[in-house]
Formats: structure tokens, sequence, C-alpha cells
């Protein structure tokens, strides 16, 4: 059976060629004690996947990544008006239309600046340049956190000073200023896109708080309509003012991270406990009037930033609500329980029951659990829990997925609660280098190739394959299909759009590729 699949492969890949436009440098290869390879770059030299130009209707370009140690390998492919006879064949079905892409991005921690800001000047940018510019992955989504959480140094907010409920004293971080502010002015500027920023909270100043600390078991004081809500409100809008004051605008705000971990946990980091229904009436008679009467009434807000599993309950809770609903406009997930919450009684009924409102990945990360936690350089197994993650999700009407921090060091930090995890990109400011990991190229797989305004179209597959894949129409009218293998054998298909033809291809094992083509 592999002997005569490997066979068709290699009649099949005879009509491929590597694209000499590829990205300039390749992958540095390292490997540590994990299964795959990380990309090592330095101030003069990474791998990048290049700007992408689609060939003429007739021949399609494909990216692999895999385990073997592909990292976004380019080949152009030529598309054929007869079946090539593999028994897997996807059909693009372009006529069965979903969600509109919103983005992919990661978080610009104090943790994340810390480490970017470690590297020399030429690394930082090469970092930059990897994330955001038309060379590099194409982020156009940044979360940003308000103040301090776990990944900071010190803990704070901006309006430390007690009872001072007209936030006169409100004032941004050194963080803010001297870090992060300046990196995404950095980032904007190697973007070809307007970036969209968005903005959570994981704590009020403690004097406003039950508990009267920024950590641990606790909420705000009084109850919705009081003044303690009134200026936790007042503060979303007066982080907006200074950050404008900066030249940056927000996309984006959610309601504040994690409400269930200060509202049902004694959380040992920053965090600030919200019922859904504190919550939905937070906004109906503070957030929602507060945002609606500012410059800021635009910004999409998002409830939840929490796990999916709270889903639909949560959104029933909040979206049932008329006078809380019609300020809100998105739901916002974490992707730490996903293995317990299905997608289709989660994401799906929550879609079905309110589908104006778009769901959005706002925070995930590798080696968070117990038993396999903190960084592992070259770990494939984690890129392709991320692919997997984002393929469910956008299979169920997610519009977009944030990473947590864009970069960590070699520890997994820092982080003041020492909550080490994993990042796609590891700094090793000793050596001036840092590591693409496998999980920055599963990023890559979507990021690059699904721009903002793609929609996701049908597809079928023939046989019983348990394949992994997302098909979507670009706003150029392109489509791009992403594949996941995370099997061992290699799988050859064929795509077959009715518009074009049938595309050839093989899946790798423990492989994601993504295939691109022009309609028309
Ligand atoms: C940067 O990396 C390249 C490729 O590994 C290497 O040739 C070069 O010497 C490195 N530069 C420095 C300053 O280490
Ligand atoms: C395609 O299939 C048809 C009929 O099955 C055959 O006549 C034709 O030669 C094939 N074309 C190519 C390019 O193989
Ligand atoms: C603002 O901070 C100063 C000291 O930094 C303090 O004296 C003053 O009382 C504070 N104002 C308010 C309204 O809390
Ligand atoms: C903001 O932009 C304006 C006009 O483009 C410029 O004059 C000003 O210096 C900028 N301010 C900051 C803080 O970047
Ligand atoms: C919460 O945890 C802290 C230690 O992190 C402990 O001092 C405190 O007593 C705990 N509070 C409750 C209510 O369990």
């Amino acid at each position: 059976m592999r002997g005569s699949a490997a066979l068709i492969v290699s009649v099949l890949l005879a009509g491929l060629v590597t694209d000499t436009r590829a990205g300039s440098e390749s992958c540095q290869a390292r490997m540590f004690s994990q299964s795959s390879v990380v990309c090592e770059c330095n101030a003069t030299h990474c791998d990048s996947v290049g700007r992408v130009t689609l060939p003429a209707v007739g021949h399609y370009l494909s990216f692999l990544s895999s385990e073997a140690g592909s990292r976004l390998h380019r080949e152009q492919g030529q598309v054929q008006r007869n079946s090539t006879g593999t028994a897997l064949r996807i059909t693009l079905v372009p006529e069965q239309k979903y969600q509109h892409i919103k983005g992919f991005g990661g978080a610009m921690t104090d943790s994340a600046a810390i480490n970017i800001l470690s590297l020399s000047a030429g690394a930082q940018d090469q970092l930059l340049r990897q994330y955001f510019s038309p060379e590099g992955i194409e982020y156009n989504v940044v979360r940003v956190p308000m103040a301090s959480c776990d990944f900071s140094t010190r803990l704070y907010t901006y309006a430390d000073s007690p009872g001072d409920y007209g936030l006169l004293n409100f004032s941004l971080a050194e963080e803010d200023t001297h870090m992060k502010i300046p990196l995404l002015h950095r980032a904007q500027a190697l973007s070809a896109r307007p970036l969209s920023l968005f903005a959570s909270a994981w704590t009020a100043p403690s004097w406003l708080k039950t508990n009267g600390a920024l950590i641990g078991k606790g909420s705000l004081k009084g109850q919705p309509g009081d003044k303690e809500y009134k200026t936790w409100a007042q503060y979303y809008i007066r982080f907006l003012e200074e950050y404008e004051k900066h030249n940056l605008s927000f996309w984006g705000l959610t309601t504040g991270n994690e409400p269930t971990a200060g509202e049902l946990t004694n959380y040992s980091f920053q965090a600030l406990g919200f019922r859904p229904e504190q919550q939905r009436d937070w906004i109906a008679m503070d957030l929602g009037p507060a945002l609606h009467s500012s410059r800021y009434a635009k910004t999409r807000l998002m409830i939840l930033d929490d796990q999916r599993l709270l889903l639909p309950y949560w959104a029933k809770v909040v979206l049932s609500d008329t006078h809380a609903a019609r300020y809100v406009h998105g739901i916002g997930l974490h992707w730490y329980l996903d293995h317990v919450a299905p997608a289709k009684i989660t994401l799906g009924t929550t879609h079905d029951l309110y589908p104006e409102y778009f769901l959005f990945g706002t925070e995930a990360c590798s080696g968070w659990t117990s038993f396999d936690r903190g960084v592992q350089l070259g770990s494939w197994k984690r890129a392709e829990d991320y692919a997997s993650d984002i393929i469910e999700d956008l299979n169920n009407h997610v519009t977009g997925w944030t990473d947590w921090n864009l970069a960590l060091d070699q520890g997994g930090g820092p982080n003041w609660v020492k909550n080490f995890v994993d990042s796609t990109i590891i700094v090793d400011h000793s050596r001036d280098v840092f590591y693409k990991q496998p999980t920055f190229y599963s990023m890559a797989h979507f990021s690059k190739f699904l721009w903002e305004g793609s929609q996701r179209v049908g597809v079928s597959t023939s046989g019983h394959s348990a394949l992994e894949s997302s098909a979507f129409i670009r706003p150029d009218g392109s489509a791009a299909l992403i594949v996941l293998n995370r099997s061992d054998a290699e799988v050859p298909f064929e795509v077959w759009d009715q518009t074009v033809g049938f595309l050839p291809s093989s899946a790798p094992p423990h492989s994601i590729l993504t295939l691109l083509w022009n309609r028309s």
C-alpha cells in the first residue's frame, strides 16, 4: 500500500518545481531534544517566506511545513484537466459561504516587549519583520494587555492612587511608553496594512475591589451602576485616550481577561471576577454607555475573553439582554479547555443563536499544563495542536486567532508568578539570536495567506479521510486551502475546483500544507 502510494506521489510530484522566488534565506535549522527543528535567526540572517505573487490560472502554489523539517517550502504545480485518480479528493464548494476572516496575531505583553528589546537593534528589527512585514507572516492583529498581568515583572495598574474615582492620576506605565508603544509603532511601520489592536485588562486597581488586592478571588465593590463600576468603565476610556495621544487607536476591547479566574478560583496572579450577569449589567449600565458617548463608539467590544467551555451559557446571559447586547460586537475565546468543549455544541450553538456576533480567538499558548510545562524547542506536536485548533475554530465560524506572548525567553518568561509557558518565538539574548518554533509556522500557514476579508467556503471530501482542512476565497478572488495531516503516513490527494480543474498534491506525514490558486 505504502509502496504504491509512494510511486503515485513521485509521479505526481514530477510536475512540481521548487520556486526560485521563494524567501531569500533558508532556515538555519537547529535540533534540540524534540522531534523537529527550530529556525535560528540573528541580526543578519533569518529565513523568510517572502512576498507571494500567484501564478496565472493553470498553475498553483503550495507551501509545506513538516516534522521532517520543511518550513513554508514553496513549490509551483500545474492544474490538470483530468483527475489524477487518487483515492482522496477534496472538492471546493464555493457556493457554501461562511464567515469572513478578521485576522491573526499575538500579544504585546510586558514580557514579550522585554524579550524583543533584549536583542540588538538589528535582531529586533529582524524579529518584528518576521511577524509583520510583507516578507514575513503578515500578522494584522495585536492584543495589548491594559497594565500588568502575569507576564510582567511587577504588579501595577494605571490608577493605583486609592480613592481616585475621577481617575485624575491615571497614567500609562513605563512598560507602555518605553517598550510596548515604541514596538507597536515599529510593527505598524513594517506592516503593509493597518494593524488591528485590541486591549484586555487583567485587573482593576485594588481599591475598587472586594478583596483589596490585584490578585486572587475578588470582583468590583458594589453593584453595576455604582461608582466602582462607573470608574472601571471610565478606566477603559482613559486608556484609549492615552494611547491615542501616542497615535495608536484600537480596533477592539474585551470586557476583561478570564472573568471566571477571579470569580471561581483564588488565582495567584492578576484577576477580576465577573459572573455573566454582572458582566451583562456592567455593559448595559456603565461600559456600553461610556463607550457610546465617547470618541470610541466604533471600538468592537468582545465579551467573555475566556474558555469556550462557557458557551453558549455566557453568551445567552449577556446577549439575550437587549440593553447589554446593543453594545456588544463579538465573543472572545481562549483555547485552554477546548479538548473538553466540543466545537459544535459551544461555537456552533452560539453562532446559531447569535449569528450577528463574531467569534474570535483572543488567547492560546502551548506549555501551560502541569504535565507539559514551559518551552520545548522544536516540538512538532505543539505545531499540530495549533493548526488543528485553528482549523477546527475556522470550520466553526471563528473569524481569527490570537496567539499569546509574541516572544519569551528560554525559560518561558519572565513571569512574576513563574507561570512559564511556550511561545512561537524564543529569544536567547546572550547569543543575540531568536528561535522560530514549529508553532510560528503553524500560525504562518494561516496568517500569511488568509487576508482580512477572506471568506470561508465549503469543502467536501471523498472517502473516509479524517483529514483536517479549511478553504477560503480571498478578497481578490483567489482560493486558499489549508490541510493538516497528523498521521504517520504520506497521503496523496487531489483538489477539485470546477472553475479550474484538478490540483494534484500530497500531504507528507505530520505536515501542514497551504495551497493557493487563481480562479479567473
Ligand atoms: C548570523 O547567522 C548566519 C547564518 O547562520 C551566520 O552565517 C552569521 O555568522 C551570523 N551572524 C552573527 C553575527 O553571528
Ligand atoms: C482526459 O480524459 C479523457 C477521457 O477520459 C481523455 O480522452 C483525454 O485524453 C484525457 N486528457 C489528458 C490530458 O490526459
Ligand atoms: C495623585 O497622586 C498624588 C501623589 O502622587 C497624590 O498626592 C494625590 O492625592 C493623588 N490624587 C488623587 C485624586 O488620588
Ligand atoms: C502623532 O502624529 C502626528 C501627526 O502625524 C505627529 O505630529 C505627532 O508627533 C505624533 N505623536 C506621537 C506621540 O507619535
Ligand atoms: C488565596 O491564596 C493566597 C496565596 O496565594 C492565600 O494567602 C489566601 O489565603 C487565599 N485566599 C483564599 C480565600 O483562599
